[in-house]
Protein backbone atom coordinates (compact mmCIF):
# COMPACT_ATOMS: atom_id res chain seq x y z
CA UNK A 1 0.00 0.00 0.00
CA UNK A 2 1.52 3.16 -0.72
CA UNK A 3 1.94 6.08 2.20
CA UNK A 4 -1.19 8.61 0.69
CA UNK A 5 -3.96 5.71 1.10
CA UNK A 6 -2.49 4.27 4.64
CA UNK A 7 -3.33 7.99 5.49
CA UNK A 8 -6.36 7.96 3.50
CA UNK A 9 -10.17 7.62 4.46
CA UNK A 10 -12.55 5.26 3.04
CA UNK A 11 -16.19 6.44 3.50
CA UNK A 12 -19.02 3.98 2.47
CA UNK A 13 -22.65 4.50 2.54
CA UNK A 14 -24.43 1.20 2.16
CA UNK A 15 -27.54 2.60 1.33
CA UNK A 16 -31.38 0.51 1.87
CA UNK A 17 -31.34 1.65 -2.16
CA UNK A 18 -28.07 2.96 -3.29
CA UNK A 19 -24.65 2.76 -2.24
CA UNK A 20 -21.71 4.93 -3.10
CA UNK A 21 -17.89 4.97 -1.99
CA UNK A 22 -16.18 8.16 -1.49
CA UNK A 23 -12.27 8.86 -0.50
CA UNK A 24 -10.32 11.62 1.63
CA UNK A 25 -6.37 11.59 1.02
CA UNK A 26 -4.62 13.51 3.37
CA UNK A 27 -7.17 16.40 4.36
CA UNK A 28 -7.77 17.18 0.83
CA UNK A 29 -11.77 16.96 -0.65
CA UNK A 30 -13.43 14.04 -0.70
CA UNK A 31 -14.01 12.37 -3.89
CA UNK A 32 -16.41 9.76 -4.85
CA UNK A 33 -15.14 6.35 -5.97
CA UNK A 34 -16.64 5.46 -9.60
CA UNK A 35 -19.10 2.53 -9.09
CA UNK A 36 -20.42 1.52 -12.02
CA UNK A 37 -18.68 2.94 -15.10
CA UNK A 38 -18.44 6.55 -14.04
CA UNK A 39 -21.51 6.43 -12.00
CA UNK A 40 -20.72 7.66 -8.19
CA UNK A 41 -23.25 5.83 -6.87
CA UNK A 42 -25.11 1.91 -7.45
CA UNK A 43 -28.61 0.56 -6.49
CA UNK A 44 -28.09 -1.65 -3.34
CA UNK A 45 -29.00 -5.01 -5.81
CA UNK A 46 -27.86 -8.60 -6.29
CA UNK A 47 -28.74 -10.66 -9.34
CA UNK A 48 -28.33 -14.17 -9.01
CA UNK A 49 -28.88 -15.78 -12.51
CA UNK A 50 -29.93 -19.41 -12.44
CA UNK A 51 -28.89 -19.67 -15.95
CA UNK A 52 -25.08 -19.15 -16.30
CA UNK A 53 -24.67 -18.97 -12.01
CA UNK A 54 -23.00 -15.72 -12.42
CA UNK A 55 -23.90 -12.54 -9.98
CA UNK A 56 -24.69 -9.20 -10.76
CA UNK A 57 -25.02 -6.03 -8.72
CA UNK A 58 -26.15 -2.67 -9.19
CA UNK A 59 -27.91 -1.53 -12.56
CA UNK A 60 -26.34 -4.38 -13.93
CA UNK A 61 -28.63 -6.42 -11.62
CA UNK A 62 -31.83 -4.45 -12.28
CA UNK A 63 -31.52 -4.70 -15.91
CA UNK A 64 -31.20 -8.55 -15.75
CA UNK A 65 -34.26 -9.02 -13.91
CA UNK A 66 -36.35 -6.23 -15.49
CA UNK A 67 -35.40 -8.26 -18.99
CA UNK A 68 -36.64 -11.56 -17.26
CA UNK A 69 -33.21 -13.10 -16.92
CA UNK A 70 -34.32 -16.56 -14.54
CA UNK A 71 -32.82 -16.32 -11.33
CA UNK A 72 -33.39 -13.73 -8.03
CA UNK A 73 -33.39 -10.43 -7.55
CA UNK A 74 -32.70 -9.06 -3.88
CA UNK A 75 -32.92 -5.63 -2.95
CA UNK A 76 -33.36 -3.15 0.25
CA UNK A 77 -30.91 -5.90 2.10
CA UNK A 78 -30.10 -3.49 5.06
CA UNK A 79 -33.42 -3.64 6.06
CA UNK A 80 -32.85 -6.88 7.30
CA UNK A 81 -30.09 -6.11 9.57
CA UNK A 82 -31.70 -6.07 13.33
CA UNK A 83 -34.48 -9.17 11.80
CA UNK A 84 -34.46 -12.55 12.54
CA UNK A 85 -34.24 -13.39 8.97
CA UNK A 86 -30.91 -12.42 8.37
CA UNK A 87 -29.61 -15.53 9.38
CA UNK A 88 -32.42 -17.25 7.59
CA UNK A 89 -30.48 -19.11 4.53
CA UNK A 90 -31.64 -19.32 1.35
CA UNK A 91 -30.09 -21.64 -1.76
CA UNK A 92 -27.87 -19.53 -3.93
CA UNK A 93 -26.46 -20.88 -7.07
CA UNK A 94 -27.15 -24.47 -5.05
CA UNK A 95 -25.35 -23.44 -1.95
CA UNK A 96 -27.22 -22.58 1.30
CA UNK A 97 -26.15 -19.09 2.14
CA UNK A 98 -27.54 -16.68 5.07
CA UNK A 99 -28.47 -13.04 3.95
CA UNK A 100 -25.97 -11.84 5.89
CA UNK A 101 -23.44 -13.55 3.50
CA UNK A 102 -25.37 -11.71 0.97
CA UNK A 103 -24.51 -8.30 2.38
CA UNK A 104 -20.94 -9.26 2.71
CA UNK A 105 -20.97 -10.60 -0.97
CA UNK A 106 -22.00 -7.06 -2.23
CA UNK A 107 -19.64 -5.05 0.14
CA UNK A 108 -16.97 -7.32 -1.01
CA UNK A 109 -17.87 -6.08 -4.56
CA UNK A 110 -17.66 -2.43 -2.88
CA UNK A 111 -14.12 -3.40 -1.33
CA UNK A 112 -12.71 -4.70 -5.11
CA UNK A 113 -14.20 -1.33 -6.46
CA UNK A 114 -12.44 0.52 -4.22
CA UNK A 115 -9.03 -1.43 -4.50
CA UNK A 116 -9.51 -1.35 -8.35
CA UNK A 117 -10.48 2.81 -8.64
CA UNK A 118 -7.69 3.55 -5.78
CA UNK A 119 -5.48 1.22 -6.56
CA UNK A 120 -5.48 -0.09 -2.88
CA UNK A 121 -7.04 -0.31 0.23
CA UNK A 122 -7.23 3.01 2.59
CA UNK A 123 -6.08 2.94 6.01
CA UNK A 124 -9.28 3.97 7.34
CA UNK A 125 -12.75 2.80 6.45
CA UNK A 126 -15.68 4.53 7.85
CA UNK A 127 -19.41 3.13 7.79
CA UNK A 128 -22.16 5.10 7.59
CA UNK A 129 -25.72 4.00 9.88
CA UNK A 130 -28.76 4.86 10.25
CA UNK A 131 -29.56 6.88 13.89
CA UNK A 132 -31.86 3.44 14.42
CA UNK A 133 -31.27 0.51 12.40
CA UNK A 134 -34.31 -1.22 14.60
CA UNK A 135 -36.93 1.59 16.21
CA UNK A 136 -37.07 1.26 19.76
CA UNK A 137 -35.16 -2.24 20.66
CA UNK A 138 -31.57 -0.88 21.50
CA UNK A 139 -29.98 -4.90 21.91
CA UNK A 140 -31.11 -5.73 17.84
CA UNK A 141 -29.95 -2.10 17.16
CA UNK A 142 -26.35 -3.13 18.33
CA UNK A 143 -27.27 -6.74 16.75
CA UNK A 144 -27.47 -4.96 13.84
CA UNK A 145 -24.50 -2.87 13.77
CA UNK A 146 -22.56 -5.93 14.83
CA UNK A 147 -24.13 -8.08 11.66
CA UNK A 148 -23.05 -4.89 9.55
CA UNK A 149 -19.40 -5.08 10.65
CA UNK A 150 -19.33 -8.55 10.78
CA UNK A 151 -20.36 -8.86 7.08
CA UNK A 152 -17.95 -5.82 5.98
CA UNK A 153 -14.85 -7.62 7.91
CA UNK A 154 -15.91 -11.51 5.97
CA UNK A 155 -16.03 -8.93 2.46
CA UNK A 156 -12.39 -8.25 3.41
CA UNK A 157 -12.44 -4.68 5.00
CA UNK A 158 -9.44 -5.02 7.74
CA UNK A 159 -11.40 -2.66 10.44
CA UNK A 160 -14.30 -0.36 10.34
CA UNK A 161 -15.78 2.25 12.23
CA UNK A 162 -19.22 3.62 12.44
CA UNK A 163 -20.48 7.06 12.39
CA UNK A 164 -24.18 8.13 11.80
CA UNK A 165 -25.24 8.27 8.35
CA UNK A 166 -26.78 12.06 9.34
CA UNK A 167 -24.08 13.65 10.95
CA UNK A 168 -21.87 12.13 7.54
CA UNK A 169 -24.22 14.74 5.50
CA UNK A 170 -23.64 17.28 7.94
CA UNK A 171 -19.73 17.35 7.27
CA UNK A 172 -20.38 17.02 4.11
CA UNK A 173 -22.59 20.43 3.67
CA UNK A 174 -19.50 21.59 6.33
CA UNK A 175 -17.62 21.71 3.32
CA UNK A 176 -19.75 23.92 1.76
CA UNK A 177 -20.45 26.60 4.03
CA UNK A 178 -19.19 30.12 4.58
CA UNK A 179 -20.48 31.54 8.01
CA UNK A 180 -21.51 29.34 11.55
CA UNK A 181 -25.17 28.54 11.14
CA UNK A 182 -27.42 26.19 12.81
CA UNK A 183 -28.95 23.46 10.89
CA UNK A 184 -31.26 20.60 10.84
CA UNK A 185 -30.19 18.11 8.36
CA UNK A 186 -32.45 15.89 7.07
CA UNK A 187 -31.71 12.39 5.88
CA UNK A 188 -34.61 10.78 3.82
CA UNK A 189 -33.26 7.38 1.79
CA UNK A 190 -35.02 4.06 1.28
CA UNK A 191 -35.33 2.87 4.71
CA UNK A 192 -35.05 5.06 7.02
CA UNK A 193 -34.92 8.90 7.55
CA UNK A 194 -32.62 10.70 9.84
CA UNK A 195 -32.38 13.97 11.76
CA UNK A 196 -29.31 15.90 13.05
CA UNK A 197 -28.96 19.81 14.62
CA UNK A 198 -25.36 20.42 14.18
CA UNK A 199 -23.51 23.46 14.75
CA UNK A 200 -21.44 24.12 11.43
CA UNK A 201 -18.99 26.75 10.86
CA UNK A 202 -15.88 26.76 7.98
CA UNK A 203 -13.56 27.35 11.11
CA UNK A 204 -15.00 24.14 13.06
CA UNK A 205 -13.59 21.57 10.07
CA UNK A 206 -11.08 19.51 10.62
CA UNK A 207 -11.42 19.38 14.44
CA UNK A 208 -11.06 16.03 16.50
CA UNK A 209 -14.09 15.85 18.87
CA UNK A 210 -17.27 17.53 17.27
CA UNK A 211 -19.16 16.25 19.72
CA UNK A 212 -20.48 19.63 21.11
CA UNK A 213 -21.64 20.75 17.81
CA UNK A 214 -24.06 17.79 17.83
CA UNK A 215 -27.22 19.18 19.23
CA UNK A 216 -29.30 16.24 18.79
CA UNK A 217 -29.98 13.40 16.82
CA UNK A 218 -33.20 11.48 16.01
CA UNK A 219 -34.09 9.17 13.83
CA UNK A 220 -37.38 6.75 12.27
CA UNK A 221 -37.14 3.70 10.27
CA UNK A 222 -39.25 5.13 8.07
CA UNK A 223 -38.44 5.89 4.12
CA UNK A 224 -39.08 5.39 0.16
CA UNK A 225 -39.71 1.91 0.56
CA UNK A 226 -42.38 2.59 2.87
CA UNK A 227 -44.09 5.22 0.48
CA UNK A 228 -43.76 2.41 -2.06
CA UNK A 229 -45.35 -0.16 0.04
CA UNK A 230 -48.43 2.76 0.66
CA UNK A 231 -48.85 3.55 -2.98
CA UNK A 232 -48.70 -0.28 -3.76
CA UNK A 233 -51.09 -1.10 -1.14
CA UNK A 234 -53.92 1.57 -2.04
CA UNK A 235 -53.32 1.51 -6.06
CA UNK A 236 -51.41 -1.74 -6.99
CA UNK A 237 -52.60 -4.63 -4.46
CA UNK A 238 -56.30 -4.32 -5.16
CA UNK A 239 -56.23 -5.65 -8.13
CA UNK A 240 -54.65 -8.88 -7.01
CA UNK A 241 -57.75 -8.92 -4.12
CA UNK A 242 -56.52 -6.92 -1.70
CA UNK A 243 -59.59 -5.77 0.34
CA UNK A 244 -61.70 -8.14 -1.81
CA UNK A 245 -64.18 -9.96 -0.24
CA UNK A 246 -64.66 -13.49 -0.65
CA UNK A 247 -67.95 -15.44 -0.93
CA UNK A 248 -68.18 -15.53 3.28
CA UNK A 249 -68.22 -11.65 3.46
CA UNK A 250 -64.34 -11.88 4.91
CA UNK A 251 -61.42 -10.04 2.80
CA UNK A 252 -59.11 -12.40 1.51
CA UNK A 253 -56.20 -12.78 4.07
CA UNK A 254 -53.99 -9.77 3.79
CA UNK A 255 -50.66 -10.67 4.90
CA UNK A 256 -49.30 -12.03 1.26
CA UNK A 257 -50.05 -8.47 -0.14
CA UNK A 258 -47.89 -6.49 2.45
CA UNK A 259 -45.20 -9.20 1.81
CA UNK A 260 -45.70 -8.16 -2.26
CA UNK A 261 -45.64 -4.79 -1.62
CA UNK A 262 -42.54 -4.57 0.98
CA UNK A 263 -39.35 -4.84 -1.25
CA UNK A 264 -36.83 -6.85 1.42
CA UNK A 265 -39.82 -9.50 1.55
CA UNK A 266 -40.71 -10.21 -1.77
CA UNK A 267 -38.50 -12.93 -2.30
CA UNK A 268 -39.71 -14.98 0.29
CA UNK A 269 -43.25 -15.45 -1.57
CA UNK A 270 -41.62 -17.89 -4.60
CA UNK A 271 -40.81 -19.94 -2.00
CA UNK A 272 -42.75 -23.28 -2.53
CA UNK A 273 -44.40 -22.91 0.86
CA UNK A 274 -45.44 -19.62 0.20
CA UNK A 275 -46.77 -20.42 -3.57
CA UNK A 276 -48.84 -23.55 -1.80
CA UNK A 277 -50.27 -20.91 0.74
CA UNK A 278 -51.46 -18.05 -2.12
CA UNK A 279 -52.69 -20.64 -3.78
CA UNK A 280 -55.07 -22.17 -0.70
CA UNK A 281 -56.24 -18.22 -1.24
CA UNK A 282 -58.42 -19.33 -4.01
CA UNK A 283 -61.28 -20.27 -1.90
CA UNK A 284 -61.37 -16.54 -0.35
CA UNK A 285 -62.12 -15.15 -3.44
CA UNK A 286 -65.81 -14.38 -4.82
CA UNK A 287 -63.39 -13.11 -8.20
CA UNK A 288 -61.16 -15.95 -8.96
CA UNK A 289 -59.71 -13.28 -11.99
CA UNK A 290 -57.89 -11.57 -9.22
CA UNK A 291 -56.51 -14.43 -7.82
CA UNK A 292 -55.62 -15.95 -11.24
CA UNK A 293 -53.18 -12.06 -11.29
CA UNK A 294 -51.77 -12.56 -8.03
CA UNK A 295 -50.54 -16.16 -8.58
CA UNK A 296 -49.29 -15.46 -12.30
CA UNK A 297 -47.23 -12.43 -10.46
CA UNK A 298 -45.97 -14.99 -7.89
CA UNK A 299 -44.93 -18.01 -10.32
CA UNK A 300 -43.11 -15.52 -13.13
CA UNK A 301 -41.41 -13.49 -10.32
CA UNK A 302 -43.02 -10.33 -10.73
CA UNK A 303 -42.69 -9.07 -7.51
CA UNK A 304 -40.08 -6.40 -7.85
CA UNK A 305 -41.18 -5.52 -11.24
CA UNK A 306 -44.81 -4.19 -9.45
CA UNK A 307 -42.60 -2.33 -6.47
CA UNK A 308 -40.14 -0.83 -9.24
CA UNK A 309 -43.24 0.41 -11.28
CA UNK A 310 -44.68 1.96 -8.25
CA UNK A 311 -41.03 3.76 -7.52
CA UNK A 312 -41.08 4.99 -10.64
CA UNK A 313 -44.26 6.17 -10.67
CA UNK A 314 -44.10 7.77 -7.16
CA UNK A 315 -40.78 9.96 -8.75
CA UNK A 316 -42.82 11.04 -11.98
CA UNK A 317 -45.47 12.18 -10.03
CA UNK A 318 -43.32 14.02 -7.68
CA UNK A 319 -41.06 15.24 -10.26
CA UNK A 320 -44.10 16.56 -12.73
CA UNK A 321 -46.42 17.23 -9.84
CA UNK A 322 -48.76 15.35 -12.67
CA UNK A 323 -50.45 12.00 -13.03
CA UNK A 324 -47.89 9.32 -13.90
CA UNK A 325 -49.40 5.92 -15.09
CA UNK A 326 -48.72 1.90 -13.57
CA UNK A 327 -49.18 -0.31 -16.68
CA UNK A 328 -49.30 -3.45 -15.92
CA UNK A 329 -49.80 -5.40 -19.42
CA UNK A 330 -47.28 -7.56 -18.55
CA UNK A 331 -49.39 -8.96 -15.76
CA UNK A 332 -52.33 -8.81 -17.91
CA UNK A 333 -53.53 -6.88 -21.27
CA UNK A 334 -55.12 -3.47 -20.12
CA UNK A 335 -54.60 -3.77 -16.73
CA UNK A 336 -52.96 -1.16 -14.70
CA UNK A 337 -52.82 2.06 -12.58
CA UNK A 338 -51.69 5.90 -11.67
CA UNK A 339 -50.10 7.85 -9.18
CA UNK A 340 -51.47 11.66 -8.97
CA UNK A 341 -50.21 14.14 -6.82
CA UNK A 342 -52.98 14.58 -4.88
CA UNK A 343 -52.73 10.32 -4.21
CA UNK A 344 -49.58 10.73 -3.19
CA UNK A 345 -50.32 13.43 -0.48
CA UNK A 346 -53.40 11.43 0.87
CA UNK A 347 -51.90 8.19 0.68
CA UNK A 348 -48.28 9.27 2.28
CA UNK A 349 -49.86 11.18 4.63
CA UNK A 350 -49.20 9.12 7.63
CA UNK A 351 -45.55 8.17 6.95
CA UNK A 352 -44.97 11.64 6.45
CA UNK A 353 -46.43 12.63 9.65
CA UNK A 354 -44.15 10.35 11.29
CA UNK A 355 -41.26 11.60 9.79
CA UNK A 356 -42.10 15.10 10.56
CA UNK A 357 -42.81 14.38 14.07
CA UNK A 358 -39.26 13.29 14.20
CA UNK A 359 -38.29 16.13 12.82
CA UNK A 360 -39.87 18.14 15.56
CA UNK A 361 -38.47 15.61 17.96
CA UNK A 362 -34.97 16.32 16.95
CA UNK A 363 -35.86 19.91 17.44
CA UNK A 364 -36.77 19.58 21.19
CA UNK A 365 -34.22 17.66 21.74
CA UNK A 366 -31.78 20.58 20.95
CA UNK A 367 -33.42 23.02 22.63
CA UNK A 368 -34.34 25.15 19.78
CA UNK A 369 -37.44 26.16 18.24
CA UNK A 370 -38.17 26.77 14.46
CA UNK A 371 -36.76 30.20 14.82
CA UNK A 372 -33.23 29.14 16.00
CA UNK A 373 -32.36 27.50 12.70
CA UNK A 374 -30.60 28.70 10.31
CA UNK A 375 -30.98 26.31 7.56
CA UNK A 376 -32.92 22.71 6.84
CA UNK A 377 -30.52 20.69 4.92
CA UNK A 378 -31.85 17.78 2.36
CA UNK A 379 -30.15 15.23 1.33
CA UNK A 380 -30.90 11.01 0.50
CA UNK A 381 -33.09 10.27 -2.39
CA UNK A 382 -36.85 10.89 -0.54
CA UNK A 383 -36.13 14.15 0.45
CA UNK A 384 -36.97 15.51 -2.86
CA UNK A 385 -40.85 13.95 -2.53
CA UNK A 386 -43.04 17.04 -3.32
CA UNK A 387 -45.54 16.18 -0.09
CA UNK A 388 -42.45 16.03 2.13
CA UNK A 389 -40.86 19.24 0.95
CA UNK A 390 -44.49 20.49 1.70
CA UNK A 391 -44.87 19.17 5.15
CA UNK A 392 -41.61 20.36 6.28
CA UNK A 393 -42.29 23.71 4.89
CA UNK A 394 -45.76 23.85 6.90
CA UNK A 395 -43.86 22.53 10.15
CA UNK A 396 -40.82 25.10 9.87
CA UNK A 397 -42.74 27.71 7.83
CA UNK A 398 -39.46 30.37 8.63
CA UNK A 399 -36.51 28.17 7.67
CA UNK A 400 -35.21 28.17 4.66
CA UNK A 401 -34.77 24.45 2.47
CA UNK A 402 -31.32 23.97 1.19
CA UNK A 403 -30.74 21.24 -1.32
CA UNK A 404 -27.16 18.91 -1.03
CA UNK A 405 -25.99 16.13 -2.86
CA UNK A 406 -28.82 13.87 -2.57
CA UNK A 407 -26.89 10.45 -3.45
CA UNK A 408 -23.54 11.32 -2.87
CA UNK A 409 -23.57 13.20 0.28
CA UNK A 410 -23.17 10.69 3.16
CA UNK A 411 -20.88 8.64 1.65
CA UNK A 412 -18.45 12.18 0.95
CA UNK A 413 -19.21 13.33 4.69
CA UNK A 414 -18.24 9.69 6.01
CA UNK A 415 -14.56 10.29 4.11
CA UNK A 416 -14.54 13.58 5.79
CA UNK A 417 -15.33 12.55 9.21
CA UNK A 418 -12.67 10.21 8.75
N1 LIG B 1 -37.14 12.48 -7.12
C1 LIG B 1 -37.52 11.65 -6.16
N2 LIG B 1 -38.67 11.87 -5.49
C2 LIG B 1 -39.04 11.03 -4.50
N3 LIG B 1 -38.34 9.96 -4.10
C3 LIG B 1 -37.19 9.71 -4.73
C4 LIG B 1 -36.71 10.52 -5.79
N4 LIG B 1 -35.54 10.01 -6.23
C5 LIG B 1 -35.31 8.92 -5.48
N5 LIG B 1 -36.29 8.73 -4.58
C6 LIG B 1 -36.38 7.66 -3.57
O1 LIG B 1 -35.24 7.78 -2.75
C7 LIG B 1 -34.95 6.51 -2.16
C8 LIG B 1 -33.49 6.23 -2.26
O2 LIG B 1 -32.79 7.28 -1.64
P1 LIG B 1 -31.30 7.06 -1.13
O3 LIG B 1 -30.46 6.52 -2.21
O4 LIG B 1 -30.90 8.33 -0.49
O5 LIG B 1 -31.57 5.95 -0.03
P2 LIG B 1 -30.51 5.02 0.71
O6 LIG B 1 -29.37 5.86 1.12
O7 LIG B 1 -30.23 3.85 -0.14
O8 LIG B 1 -31.38 4.55 1.95
P3 LIG B 1 -31.09 4.66 3.54
O9 LIG B 1 -30.25 5.87 3.76
O10 LIG B 1 -32.45 4.78 4.14
O11 LIG B 1 -30.42 3.39 3.90
C9 LIG B 1 -35.78 5.48 -2.91
O12 LIG B 1 -36.86 5.09 -2.10
C10 LIG B 1 -36.28 6.26 -4.12
O13 LIG B 1 -37.54 5.82 -4.56
MG1 LIG C 1 -28.89 6.95 2.77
Amino acid sequence: MTATLQHATLGIDFGTSNSAMAVRVAGGPARMVPLEGAAPTLPTALFFNAQDHTTHFGRDAVAQYLEGTEGRLMRSLKSLLGSALLQDKTAVHNQLVSYQDIISLFLRMLAQKACDGLGGMPGRVVMGRPVHFVDGDADRDQQAEQALRQAALDAGFAEVSFQLEPIAAALDYEQRITHESVVLVVDIGGGTSDFTIVRLAPERRGREDRSSDVLATTGVHVGGTDFDRRLSLDLLMPLLGFRHTGPTGREVPSRVFFELSTWHLIQWLYSPRALRDAQNLRTDYSNVQLHARLMRVLHERLGHRMANTVEQAKIAASLADADAPMPLDWIEPGLGAAVTPAGLAQFLAQPLAQVVACAHECVQLAGLSGEGLDAIYLTGGSSALRPLRQALQVAFPDTPQVEGDLFGGVAAGLAVSG
